[in-house]
């Protein structure tokens, strides 16, 4: 048996035994009401085995929740009967795009929710409107398939994620960051309008003039209020792209030292002289790497008299040498850059069949001033104190959302559901181990002592809502990813629209 096969067959035990105390649910009304609306499905007990592993199991093998049954609409009308099918049974539903949520919210984020998850794999459409250039994509296209689909047709471009392999769905509707999004915005406010289905089984296409309020709440808390089956995408002309990543790995020899190093690159991400919208950046910290890293989108002349002089020199009066042998620059076409930072030989994803999966625990920071020094120095006590012996793999990025000219941050939440547009950084600490290991306790508390390290010298903080940890209580997630004036306000639309809770997850609006 796989090691993919045996989590599955174990969650699946789990979830039975812990049914048997909270009684399972009787499948036969569910598959009726499908197989009457001629709905595909797939149930735990299927006839093709090998297609059920490939739909309900998680991205997040730490976290193999079970669907109750995964259906795969080839049409909105029948999303929108699977989905008075579940509400007549008061069955929760959650949409699958990419799968990647870090909650596994996608297949219920419960063991013992028992979701009808509605995955839209055949949801593949890329389209882009010579006129508008506003491209029509269907809620399962991921995120590389989706930057080849658009560069294909008239050379556009979004900005979005790295992750070849995360879908639209969650991505785009909790945020969506990529290094082009100090450029062209979050994921999220490129959204012009989305074709979604609602818990009336209602199907309605919402722009900022029609159905304002859905098209608000869609876009932050889409997981509560629908399934998306396509999205109105504004694109640009894709960029040229100086890619660029400079090692100052020896930084790590004292916490003191990296701690400069961090704030020196954090004066020049301020220093609006040279850093204007087209400059991306993250800094990658390891137990043993060091690295700033970004794009540019200008020439590399430019870049090599402006931009990187006044990086290396803060980096050098802050006494944290370059290697320049690990650095590099480079001019890449639009999608070379996305190829590189996507990690794999191509953006292409397989349309069925996907099966990458990861075994992690990830948690965020989000702030909207600049770091004191204490907060980046107890970060690095624990990086450069315990982060060799720590007991999983881990690292953490800290990407530049805000500072000069970043038109992530010309939006606020009268724009959409959202609460991280003033962010300045998002700090991003993942731990993981290979797929046939437990997940230990001891890799979640380090990766909460790295976050922790954090927040507990800082006067305010959030959290960012597609990094989404489930360690939350309800009342944590909403204080930390949206706050109580948008949370206010989206329990009180959820009322309206979905008056019986449907689309549900462990943090959802309610
Ligand atoms: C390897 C990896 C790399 C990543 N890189 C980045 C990055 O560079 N930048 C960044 O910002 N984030 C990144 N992320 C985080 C990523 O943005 C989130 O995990 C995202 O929510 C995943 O979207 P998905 O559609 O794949 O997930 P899913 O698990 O399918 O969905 C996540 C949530 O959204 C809901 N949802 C999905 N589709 C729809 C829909 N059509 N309508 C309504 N609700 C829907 C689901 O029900 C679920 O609650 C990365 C994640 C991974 C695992
Ligand atoms: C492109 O968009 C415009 C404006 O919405 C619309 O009139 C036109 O029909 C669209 N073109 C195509 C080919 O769909
Ligand atoms: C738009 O133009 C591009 C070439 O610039 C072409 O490849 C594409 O097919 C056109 N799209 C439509 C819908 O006509
Ligand atoms: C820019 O700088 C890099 C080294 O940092 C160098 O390899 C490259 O040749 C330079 N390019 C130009 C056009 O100056
Ligand atoms: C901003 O960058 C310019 C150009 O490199 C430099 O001269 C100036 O000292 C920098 N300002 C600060 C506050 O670091
Ligand atoms: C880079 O240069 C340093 C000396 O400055 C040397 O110690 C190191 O081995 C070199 N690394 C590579 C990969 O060439
Ligand atoms: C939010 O943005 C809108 C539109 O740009 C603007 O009118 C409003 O004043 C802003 N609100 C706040 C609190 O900044
Ligand atoms: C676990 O998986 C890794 C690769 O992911 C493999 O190298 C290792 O041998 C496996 N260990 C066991 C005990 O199966």
């Amino acid at each position: 048996m796989s090691p993919l096969l045996l989590l599955t067959t174990l969650a699946t035990l789990a979830t039975l035994a812990l049914g048997a105390i909270t009684s399972p649910r009787d499948i036969t009304p569910l598959s009726t009401c499908l197989t009457t609306s001629s709905i595909p499905f797939l149930l735990p007990s299927s006839p093709n085995p090998t297609a059920w592993t490939l739909h309900a199991t998680t991205f997040n093998a730490r976290l193999p929740f079970v669907p109750l049954a995964v259906v795969l609409p080839t049409t909105t009308a029948q999303i929108s009967a699977a989905v008075l099918c579940a509400s007549s049974l008061n069955i929760p539903v959650q949409a699958k795009s990419g799968g990647h949520s870090y909650a596994s919210f996608s297949s219920g984020g419960d063991v013992l929710s028992q979701t009808l998850v509605v995955d839209l794999e055949n949801f593949q459409d890329v389209v882009v409107n010579n006129t508008t250039y506003v491209a029509s994509v269907g809620g399962g296209v991921r995120l590389g398939n989706l930057a080849l689909g658009i560069y294909a047709q008239g050379e556009r471009a979004l900005a979005h994620g790295t992750c070849p392999g995360v879908g639209i769905g969650g991505h785009f509707t909790h945020g969506g960051y990529g290094y082009s999004s100090r450029a062209y915005g979050l994921a999220l406010e490129q959204i012009v309008g989305v074709e979604v289905v609602l818990a009336s089984g209602e199907v309605v296409t919402a722009t900022k003039e029609k159905y304002k309020d859905i098209y608000w709440a869609v876009r932050g808390a889409a997981d509560s209020f629908g399934i998306v089956t396509t999205f109105y995408l504004q694109t640009v002309p894709a960029p040229s792209v100086v890619q660029f990543s400079y090692d100052v790995s020896d930084a790590l020899a004292s916490s003191a030292l990296a701690t400069s190093a961090f704030l020196a690159v954090q004066s020049f991400a301020l220093n609006a002289s040279v850093v204007t919208r087209e400059l991306g950046l993250g800094v990658t910290i390891t137990a043993s790497s060091f690295a700033v890293h970004g794009t540019y989108f200008g020439s590399i002349q430019t870049f090599n008299a402006t931009v990187a002089p006044a990086l290396l020199n803060a980096l050098k009066q802050a006494g944290a040498k370059v290697a320049m042998n690990k650095s590099s620059v480079q001019e890449l076409t639009w999608i070379e850059s996305l190829t590189r930072l996507g990690g794999a030989p191509t953006l292409a994803v397989p349309l069925t069949g996907y099966d990458s999966r990861d075994n992690f625990f990830a948690k965020s920071v989000s702030v909207s001033n600049p770091f004191g020094e204490k907060p980046v120095k107890a970060y690095f006590d624990v990086v450069v104190r315990e982060g060799e012996r720590a007991p999983v793999d881990w690292f953490a990025i800290i990407n530049l959302y805000g500072g000069p000219d970043s038109q992530i941050g010309v939006r606020n939440e009268s724009f959409a559901a959202y609460a991280g547009f003033d962010d300045l950084w998002v700090v991003q600490n993942y731990g993981s181990v290979t797929l046939n290991e437990t997940f230990p306790k001891s890799g979640m508390a380090f990766v909460n002592k790295l976050n922790d390290a954090m927040t507990n010298n800082l006067p305010e903080y959030s959290a960012y809502l597609n990094y989404i940890d489930p360690t939350y209580t309800r009342e944590q997630a909403y204080k930390l990813y949206f706050g109580a004036g948008l949370v206010e306000r989206l329990s009180k639309l959820k009322a309206v629209l979905d008056p019986k809770n449907v689309f549900r997850n462990p943090q959802s609006i309610w």
